[in-house]
């Protein structure tokens, strides 16, 4: 949601700060700001807008050389994305300076209660709020005075704070929103996640629930809101710094477009033991446990929501246990069924999403089992769950998901299997044989990759199209689901997904003359299936649609009625959303970059969403 950085060390603060917040500028755009100490005071250059602006400011307006400081690129939520919201916020005396990602839900009552006391607030933030309790509280300890202000406050909350008082101190708290420690030599970082500091240190701390945190160059000490030691969790960060640089390509999406057969790959590593049985990264239930599961309920948003859709095809199919997917940010108000036989499976990239967070916690307090499939190691949905199952397909910068999409794919997959081999309800040769079909996927997204430039010659054609829907059966109606949510978020056009047995019940009105639709097409095998969906292509064509297929190479059977045919692999039914999802990736990156677009930070959204 924003993008966090404080540094205490050697180096110049100013530097370190600017360069991570480059890095984290993905999770918010709309403001940026750094603060650091100077003489007795705090010193604070912010601006609206890119992080750009802010550079452009302190080439105009130097701040003075300093070894501590912060920053924050920020993704608005209370205020308008103005400089006089922009983060840091001080005091009225520019004694304390603070940065926020969260929501402070008590913040009115706050605010209020500083307004009789005569505090003059300057800006429409919830954040602001806080530099003036730290301003009070401050007794020569702004760890202390942390606790206490964090002890006031309700929400979900990261944040960061300096005193002109306490040089060589940065300090730090979180309640449901992320920060972790970088661990440097002489020198210590704190970031809204590790990409922050990743090119100067990879040894990372994991702070826990309600703790604060305060760094000099030679210490890092955590206790928790009351002040007691809090136990920390250290590990090394498993990416370096230049996977998280654009490698040549224009855009980071196209970076992780082309990342997916290795991603996929990577998902699928040491996955069999020696003697062939499936296993799962950190699979804290028990054989007995999962034997015990009589539901699963899977939770996700976005493109995390589209891979739970894919999910319930293939748990059903191989396990025969019912699944129901549902949004997250409507699972826990509906008050879902739920106790210890159900499975819980929250799936998220960043592993900090609070919609999905806060229905995992729903969930457990059901006494509900929950599994985590996550692309970052240490996050926090990972860290509350009782098992995870860890994505590998690296830092994932462009806000819209790409390579963590095909491998949720590729994991729920594993999970299905997983639940299968411990219930018995698969042989482990049948096993064997569905992961040498997942072991397949990343050649056959390579080949994929080979064949998407008719989609990029259409998408430079179509970019002036008013709307594009697409359609879908069985496993390829969430693929239709998520090419036209790439299609919303990057080229900000009317697109929508339809099962396409769905359309004659009303969307069919919606068919107009060269209108663009794409079709995803079951594989032939499946030929109930196939049949009827090119049924649905005559019906469009008829009405005078613009047909975009993805078929399986070799299917001369639709091939007839299709515009542009875009053709994928013939892969496993339960497997094509793998195959089939690129293309549309493809389609939305282009029309995003014809139409001028900021394709890896488009407008309004940020890549992690850490408020309900
Ligand atoms: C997908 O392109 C979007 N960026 C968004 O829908 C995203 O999938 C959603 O916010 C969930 O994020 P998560 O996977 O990190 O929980």
């Amino acid at each position: 949601m924003c993008g966090i950085i404080g540094y205490v060390g050697q180096q110049k603060a100013v530097d370190v700060v600017i360069e991570g917040l480059r890095r984290l500028e993905y999770r918010g755009y709309d403001s940026a700001g750094v603060a650091v100490v100077a003489g007795n005071e705090v010193q604070v250059r912010r601006r609206a807008g890119k992080l750009a602006n802010l550079e452009k400011l302190l080439a105009e307006q130097p701040l003075p050389l300093s070894t501590f400081g912060m920053g924050h690129t920020r993704w608005a939520t209370h205020g308008a994305p103005t400089d006089r919201n922009a983060h840091p916020h001080m005091d009225e005396a520019a004694q304390v300076a603070v940065v926020h990602n969260g929501i402070i839900e008590n913040f009115a009552s706050l605010r209020a209660q500083l307004e009789d006391g005569g505090v003059m607030l300057a800006s429409d933030t919830d954040t602001e709020v806080v530099s003036h309790l730290l301003a009070q509280a401050f007794d020569g300890d702004l760890a202390e005075a942390m606790r206490a202000v964090c002890r006031r406050l309700e929400g979900a909350f990261t944040l960061v704070a300096i005193h002109a008082a306490q040089p060589d101190v940065v300090v730090g708290a979180r309640r449901n929103s992320p920060l972790v420690v970088g661990r440097g030599e002489g020198e210590n970082f704190l970031g809204s996640d590790v990409s922050a500091f990743i090119s100067h240190t990879r040894h990372a701390v994991e702070l826990g629930q309600d703790q604060v945190v305060e760094i000099r160059p030679h210490q890092i000490v955590v206790t928790t809101f009351d002040g007691k030691p809090a136990d920390v969790k250290e590990y090394e960060v498993d990416w370096d710094a230049s996977a998280a640089e654009k490698g040549g390509y224009d855009y980071f999406m196209l970076k992780e477009i082309h990342e997916q057969p290795k991603a996929v790959a990577d998902t699928l590593l040491g996955r069999i033991d020696d003697d062939g049985h499936l296993q799962l990264d950190e699979m804290r239930l028990s054989d007995e446990d999962l034997r015990e599961i009589d539901k699963v309920v899977i939770i996700g948003c976005g493109t995390a929501y589209h891979s739970g859709l894919i999910a319930k095809y293939s748990i059903e199919h191989w396990t025969r246990i019912p699944v129901e997917v549902e949004v997250a940010s409507e699972f826990r108000y509906r008050d879902p069924i739920l106790g210890r036989h159900t499975l819980v499976i929250a799936i998220s990239q960043s592993g900090e999403t609070m919609d999905t967070l806060m229905a995992i916690r729903h969930a457990r307090e059901q006494e509900s089992r929950v599994l985590a499939i996550c692309n970052v190691n240490g996050s926090t949905i990972p860290r509350e769950s009782d098992a995870v199952v860890y994505t590998y397909a690296g830092p994932e910068i462009a806000v819209a998901s790409t390579k963590a999409f095909l491998t949720q794919i590729v994991a729920v997959n594993l999970v299905a299997l997983y639940l299968a081999q411990v219930r018995g309800t698969k042989w482990g040769d049948e096993i064997i044989r569905h992961i040498d079909e997942l072991a397949a996927m990343p050649e056959a997204v390579d080949r994929v990759l080979d064949t998407v430039e008719p989609m990029r010659a259409l998408a430079r054609e179509l970019v002036d199209a008013k709307a594009v829907l697409f359609l879908g059966r069985h496993v390829g109606y969430p693929v239709a689901l998520e090419g036209a949510l790439k299609l919303k978020e990057l080229a900000y056009m009317h697109a929508e997904g339809f099962a396409a047995g769905e359309l004659k019940h009303g969307p069919i009105a919606l068919i107009e003359q060269d209108l663009p639709v794409v079709v995803i097409v079951p594989p032939r095998s499946r030929k109930v299936l196939h049949d009827k969906i090119v049924s649905n292509i005559q019906e469009i064509r008829a009405r005078g649609a613009r047909t975009i297929v993805i078929a399986e190479e070799g299917d001369d059977t639709v091939a007839p009625y299709a515009d542009t045919l875009v053709p994928v692999p013939a892969v496993p039914t339960l497997l094509q959303p793998i195959v089939a999802t690129v293309p549309l990736q493809v389609f939305a990156c282009e029309l995003a970059s014809a139409k001028g677009y900021d394709v890896d930070q488009p407008r309004n959204l940020a890549k992690s969403v850490t408020v309900e």
